[in-house]
């Protein structure tokens, strides 16, 4: 293959999150000069305006800095959270144009919006209410219940064991992940934990010592098939931790193993699909939710008039040709992908 095909282009640079964000830091920088203007606006709580500010720039200047040039010059009743400055405590996760960031780390952009994180109640500017959070993780019950007795150090453990959730100890709980996660945005309407309480969940569910009990009680209060495998929450996570494929679907993996009504409807998703080749939305919704289906006649009308549901395809069984081919890749689990 030529050097042509190989040349990284403008959009793989754009669409790979986290090279852009290691690219950022030089790349800002060169912007700026020593002493130059940064204009910073920040999105204040008491009328929820953005009030703009000026900072001068100054080499390696982090978003964080800017908010303290701000706090101490122009605006000492500006609320904003920090505790490490170094990308350990992650408690100065904000939102910098439109994208979840931890303060101390990120470099200054000649022009910022500063928010505060999506997804929490505000306290006051930046500073957000994290109880729902703790609150979540302790009903998780987070700490290890051995059911055998310790065999001493070092214990018999293997890499590939421990591996899952010794990325999830990575967490630095900021957050990030949970404001950036569209199923949360959706409020009371599902039971979704959220990206950061799964993670913190996955640091012992995910440890193979761990009392499986505990993780199936845990599991059931996660709502955790509400995920719908997005990868926001990876975009932006800070540690770089693969939540999705290192921390929720091994959790989904469990959960459907320890607690099987959880994954109804992707256990009935994929063995329609490994009956028929494709999906069929009607067999999936009668399977799924019986009855109770037409408790919402008028949405199933909907689904009829806008042809997502094929009612005669449903009865006669209809299947594609790739049936066979379906068959056989998830009887494999998928490995022939
Ligand atoms: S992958 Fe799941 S947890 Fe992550 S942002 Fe998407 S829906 Fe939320
Ligand atoms: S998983 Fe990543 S983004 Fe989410 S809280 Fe932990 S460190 Fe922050
Ligand atoms: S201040 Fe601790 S992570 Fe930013």
């Amino acid at each position: 293959m030529s050097d042509v095909l190989h040349a990284p282009t403008a959009i793989d640079a754009r669409r790979l999150g986290q090279t852009e964000h290691a690219d950022s830091l030089r790349a800002r920088n060169a912007r700026l000069a020593v002493g130059a203007a940064v204009v910073v606006k920040v999105r204040r709580s008491d009328d929820g305006r953005l009030q703009e500010f000026r900072a001068p720039y100054q080499q390696a200047m982090r978003v964080l800095d800017a908010l303290n040039v701000i706090a101490l010059k122009d605006a000492p009743d500006l609320a904003f959270r920090w505790f490490c400055g170094s990308k350990m405590c992650g408690t100065c996760a904000v939102r910098m144009n439109g994208r979840e960031v931890l303060a101390c780390w990120e470099a200054v952009e000649p022009e910022m919006v500063i928010e505060p994180l999506r997804n929490l109640p505000v306290i006051r500017d930046l500073v957000v209410d994290r109880t729902a959070y703790e609150k979540k993780v302790a009903s998780f019950e987070p700490w290890l219940t051995r059911t055998g007795p310790y065999p001493g150090f070092p214990e018999p453990l293997l890499h590939r064991d421990i591996a899952n959730a010794s990325r999830a100890l990575d967490c630095i709980s900021c957050m990030s992940c949970y404001s950036a996660c569209p199923v949360i945005r959706l409020g009371s309407l599902t039971d979704f934990a959220g990206p950061a309480p799964l993670v913190q969940l996955g640091q012992t569910a995910l440890d193979p010592r761990q009392d499986q009990q505990q993780v199936a009680r845990a599991l059931s209060r996660s709502g955790i098939f509400n995920c719908v495998s997005c990868y926001k929450c990876e975009e932006v996570c800070p540690a770089h931790i693969p939540i999705v494929s290192s921390v929720i679907e091994p959790l989904k993996a469990k959960a459907a193993q320890l607690v099987p009504h959880m994954a109804r409807h992707p256990l009935t998703f994929r063995s329609v699909v490994a009956r028929r080749g494709r999906i069929d939305p009607g067999e999936l919704i009668l399977r799924v939710q019986g009855l109770r289906a037409f408790a919402v006649f008028p949405r199933l009308v909907r689904l009829l008039l806008r042809g997502k549901i094929k009612p005669l395809r449903t009865l006669l069984g209809f299947k594609s040709p790739a049936a066979d081919a379906a068959k056989r890749i998830l009887k494999q689990g998928g490995r022939s992908r």
